[in-house]
């Protein structure tokens, strides 16, 4: 959703910003550009395409200067083009700015200064930005930016350069876009993200709602753009100090990150659980920064998952996982539609956000609703200090580490263990059945194995690969499953479409009569996960229906399975290794993640950043 950078210090600020653009590409791509100043000049290169393009048009000769932000877009207003691409400048090209979100009143605010002289040369709300604080400056940028802001209606993040007080970067933040201050020795750096971070310091502060930031090499004063506060230096007690390390943000010999993130996740499970979840099953599970009592937890009537996209499918699996174990009724929505269906939360509930960046704008805006309605709203999140992180009354981090690729893989396994740590936190304070303390039990224990029932997947991948690669010549692919399968087969086909490119559909296994069986005919591949004990035979049917239409059927099933490999042959059945069907739930989203990776390599894909799509997306 564009990343936006900045250094201000003693070293040569353009290779600092390359390389920090270089980390945020997967934040957008599809345009990018800088500006250093120096002795009152400014050097400016943007370009349509990635960061590499622009890398390739930069006259080192002339690019000199201490002081510079620097942009990786993704489009929301303007195609993307040279003439749209960020840094912006004023009318006198003494102002640079970039910016990471939405100016939604840009069009009232463009008359207004297209009626008082001001030329644009871009289809862009960010050169509004520009204009605007051109027409505020009195000789002190910070106060020109704050002014700005105090007109604008949006979600941003700024970073503004003034030529004449080249010695500072003013950022500022409104609503959702994140914008983070790194802090060094005698330099200052500012990313959208903390993985740009990494290699210059782990000393961070997050910019909030309504700050001000002037940043020079060796000072930062926050201040707040919507009512006049008294100027505060950072000190340390607001400071976060990440545990992060640089290499874990590089491909590490991997072809792409998603390869390497995939690798990474019997780590995930392990980093999540470490600390949580003794290996004594006698000793409590503690999580006290969820912020909620064992009173809490038996008050608790109603749960509402709210996510989007691959963190939406984790929140489905919440919902079988907590149903069915713990008997507590479980609502699960999209953030793009809970926050405007007037959803009804009564007293004693809780609005649980899941969100890898913590950054998105639609389950932010959910969480919103939920306090607003007076709920209590709690967050599985893996980034340390997001605003998901921020505005919840209790988090429980995901610990996968910085997530690179577009597509989420590591970031999916850390919520579902992180779903499944909730429950067994909960467990401990509710009424269950006898069956349901076994199923408790066993989660509790398998859970640690299911890092290694995930090595395996990827140690055997040979398989699905072969697979794989015949699925990527065809047009079209179906995923189908029942009970947790069927996120999971949204899940596989989500991951097909965004990063292959070949239509694909998840579905109910049940519900492929109800009207997609229509689609089906000789060769289409059909991924029938059957992993869930519960529902194997209704599974073996749906498999039946759909080699009755000639279809490819592909099953994933646990090892030792005779009927499924009996029916599609050997050669059709990818395994997952059998424990229970709760921890079946891991192993098997690795094998439709390698599915859809060996698809998208045999096509030639830009896997780790496919079209049209990025990261965090912070705005509606
Ligand atoms: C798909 C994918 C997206 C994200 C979604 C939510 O591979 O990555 O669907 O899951 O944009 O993002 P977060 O989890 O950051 O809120």
């Amino acid at each position: 959703m564009c990343g936006i950078v900045g250094y201000i210090g003693e070293k040569e600020a353009l290779p600092i910003l390359m390389d920090k653009l270089r980390m945020l590409t997967y934040r957008g791509y599809d345009s990018a550009g800088i500006a250093v100043s120096e002795n009152g000049h400014f050097y400016v290169e943007k370009c349509k395409g990635k960061v590499e393009e622009l890398e390739a048009r930069l006259d080192l000769e002339k690019a000199h200067g201490h002081v510079g932000i620097g942009h990786t877009r993704w489009a929301t207003h303007g195609p993307p083009s040279t003439r749209n691409a960020h840094p912006h400048l004023d009318c006198s090209g003494r102002i640079a700015v970039v910016q990471n979100g939405i100016v939604e009143n840009f069009w009232e605010l463009k008359q207004e200064l297209i009626a008082k002289g001001h030329e644009f040369r871009s289809d862009t709300d960010t050169e509004v930005i520009a204009h605007l604080i051109e027409e505020y400056y009195d000789g002190n940028i910070t106060t020109a930016v704050a002014l700005a802001m105090q007109r604008m209606v949006g979600s941003m993040a700024v970073l503004v350069v003034h030529k004449d007080e080249e010695d500072r970067i003013v950022a500022a933040k409104m609503d959702s876009p994140p914008l983070i201050i790194g802090l060094g020795r005698g330099e200052n750096h500012i990313a959208s993200d903390i993985p740009a971070l990494l290699h210059y310091t782990n000393k961070i502060y997050v910019l909030e709602d309504g700050e001000i930031a002037t940043v020079t090499k060796d000072d930062v004063i926050i201040t707040r753009y919507r009512e006049s506060t008294t100027p505060q230096r950072l000190y340390d007690r607001r400071v976060i100090v990440v545990d992060w390390s640089p290499e874990v943000a590089q491909k590490g010999g991997y072809e792409h990150f998603m390869l390497k993130e995939m690798h990474e996740q019997p780590q995930t499970v392990t980093d999540t659980l470490l600390g949580r979840v003794p290996e004594d099953s006698r000793l409590p599970i503690e999580i006290p920064e969820l912020n909620i009592t064992p009173d809490d937890v038996r008050r608790v009537e109603r749960l509402t998952f709210v996510a989007c996209g691959t963190a939406y499918h984790a929140g489905v699996i919440a919902k079988y996982a907590f149903e069915q174990i713990l008997r507590i009724p479980v609502n699960v929505d999209v953030g793009s539609e809970f926050r405007y269906r007037q959803p009804i939360l009564g007293k004693n509930e809780w609005v649980i956000a899941i969100s890898q960046s913590g950054e998105t704008a639609d389950t932010i805006a959910s969480m919103r609703e939920g306090k607003e309605q007076g709920a209590r709203v709690l967050a599985i999140t893996n980034v340390v200090g997001s605003s998901v992180a921020r505005l919840a009354d209790g988090v429980l981090y995901t610990r996968a580490g910085p997530e690179v690729a577009v597509a989420s893989t590591k970031a999916f396994i850390g919520q579902i263990v992180g779903v499944y740590l909730l429950l067994l936190y909960m467990a401990q304070y509710r009424h269950l059945s006898p069956s349901a303390q076994q199923v408790v039990r066993e989660l509790r224990q398998g859970l640690w194995r299911s890092a290694r029932d995930i090595e395996r997947v990827l140690e055997t991948a040979d398989k699905t690969r072969a697979i794989a690669e015949r699925i990527a010549e065809k047009p079209v692919a179906f995923f189908i499953g029942r009970n947790m399968d069927e996120p999971l087969a949204r899940e596989g086909a989500l991951k097909l479409k965004e990063i292959s490119y070949i239509h694909a559909q998840g579905y109910p296994a049940g519900e492929l009569k109800h009207g997609t069986l229509a689609l089906l005919e000789s060769g289409v591949p059909v991924v029938a996960l059957a992993t869930q004990s519960s529902v194997y035979d209704k599974m073996v049917s749906n498999m039946q229906e759909v080699l009755a239409r000639d279809a490819w059927c592909i099953g994933i099933v646990p090892e030792g399975d005779e009927r499924v490999t009996q029916l599609l042959g050997e050669e059709n059945v990818l395994t997952i290794p059998r424990s229970n069907d709760y921890l079946h739930v891991l192993p098997a989203a690795v094998q439709v993640q390698l599915i859809a990776y060996y698809a998208a390599r045999a096509l030639g894909r830009d896997i780790d950043q496919p079209r049209n799509l990025a990261k965090s997306v912070t705005v509606e």
